[in-house]
């Protein structure tokens, strides 16, 4: 495992970090499936993995008291450096994000987590928590020693990444990234912008969700001429560990074969490793993707549950898979959704899916275009 500066005090911490929000369910496809999930965080930290994100919504708010149990059992909790992130959204009243923190920790069973993070924010959240004097809470909940260091997860667009970044001295921040992503939200650009304000960056969803580790023959292709030979979805972490700016990438892995395959990767490349040629196939595979993407949805579930029990990103992905790899099986796919009454036909544009989703997409009128073309004869 390589390892990089994180915060002013140049905490060393692992440039792989394990994302709590992918692991893998039981039948039923919700509940966690313990047994393996502790197989996967043991060999992630037996492997020098040292960063643990997780946070209150994920896994229908089981995620955080999973990752508990897993400490509480094993006291692997002094080998790892924590971190989880403040619904904000909860929050209705002056002092909630102290009471919020401290459920939290309750459910953690920690006396503390070393980075708390306000989660998701937007121009709404923004507003909301700035009008609750949220940084009065932080300031306390710091004095306390309840979080070591403060930072956001942004889901917006590039000019309120600045303006979040210069209004509070900010320990880290957490961004969406990958070689795909590279202009959307804060992207690049608040990449390099938050670095040199001196805030570590801590990079999500660098496999778009999985989206970037199966791709298309002919970008299969393309990473043949690569010098590693990394799965595709190892070559969308190399993109990221290149870079110096990154300090942690978080991947949500959901099966054991993919911890073993993004600690190879996290353990082989460093910051400005890959030569000129390497970097360049990331551009192409880029522009051939984006030739053949239809909606940029990430399968993060934000959206979920819809009120009409509207399967979104299923569908998304199915319309996405139909053009990115001209799989026609999605279509069979989308007609078992029909008879399950879970299609795109069945939503009456209330539009709660659009205020929740992190890539603001334009859910409804996605989901007729998805309709229209999963529906084709
Ligand atoms: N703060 C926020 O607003 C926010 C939002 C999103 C995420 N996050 C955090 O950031 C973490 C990372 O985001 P993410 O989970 O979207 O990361 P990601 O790494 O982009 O996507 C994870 C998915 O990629 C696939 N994958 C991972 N490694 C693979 C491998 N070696 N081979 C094949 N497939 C692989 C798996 O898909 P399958 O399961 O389909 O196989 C996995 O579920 C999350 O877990 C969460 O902790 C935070």
């Amino acid at each position: 495992m390589k390892y990089r500066n994180f915060t002013k005090d140049n905490l060393s911490v692992s440039q792989l970090g394990f994302g709590c929000m992918r692991f893998p369910t039981l039948d039923d496809k919700e509940t966690i499936n313990k047994e393996e999930s502790t197989k996967m965080l043991d060999y992630a930290i037996d492997n020098g993995v040292n960063y643990i994100d997780t946070a209150f919504p994920y896994h229908n708010e089981q995620s955080e008291l999973f990752v508990g149990e897993y400490f509480q059992k094993n006291g692997r909790r002094k080998d790892i450096y924590l971190a989880t992130k403040c619904p904000v959204w909860k929050a209705e009243k002056e002092g909630d994000f102290y009471n919020l923190l401290k459920l939290q920790l309750e459910r953690l069973q920690v006396e503390y987590v070393d980075f708390y993070l306000l989660h998701a924010l937007d121009r709404q959240r923004w507003d909301k928590i700035t009008s609750l004097n949220v940084f009065q809470d932080m300031k306390r909940a710091k004095e306390e020693g309840l979080i070591r260091y403060l930072g956001f997860s942004f889901h917006d667009e590039y000019p309120l990444f600045e303006e979040i970044c210069d209004a509070y001295d900010w320990d880290f921040t957490q961004i969406q990234l990958n070689y795909m992503d590279i202009g959307h939200q804060a992207g690049l650009q608040g990449l390099d912008y938050a670095h040199n304000k001196g805030f570590s960056v801590v990079i999500m969803e660098p496999i778009k969700g999985g989206k970037l580790a199966y791709p298309p023959q002919d970008i299969q292709d393309l990473f043949k001429e690569a010098s590693n030979d990394f799965s595709p979805s190892g070559h969308a972490l190399a993109y990221l560990f290149n870079r110096e700016e990154v300090s942690v990438v978080l991947s949500g892995m959901s099966s054991m074969a993919q911890v073993e395959d993004n600690v190879n990767v996290a353990s082989i490349v460093e910051a400005n490793s890959l030569d000129e040629k390497d970097q360049d196939i990331y551009i192409e595979a880029k522009m051939i993707f984006d030739k053949r993407t239809q909606v940029g949805c990430t399968s993060c579930d934000y959206c979920m549950p819809c009120p009409q029990e509207v399967e979104i990103p299923k569908i998304f992905k199915q319309y996405n898979n139909l053009h990115v790899y001209g799989e026609e099986s999605n279509k069979d796919l989308y007609e078992k959704l029909q008879e399950e009454n879970h299609d795109a036909s069945h939503c009456v544009e209330c539009g709660s899916c659009e205020s929740q989703c992190p890539q603001h997409l334009n859910i409804i009128e996605d989901l007729k275009s998805a309709h229209d073309n999963l529906t084709e004869v």
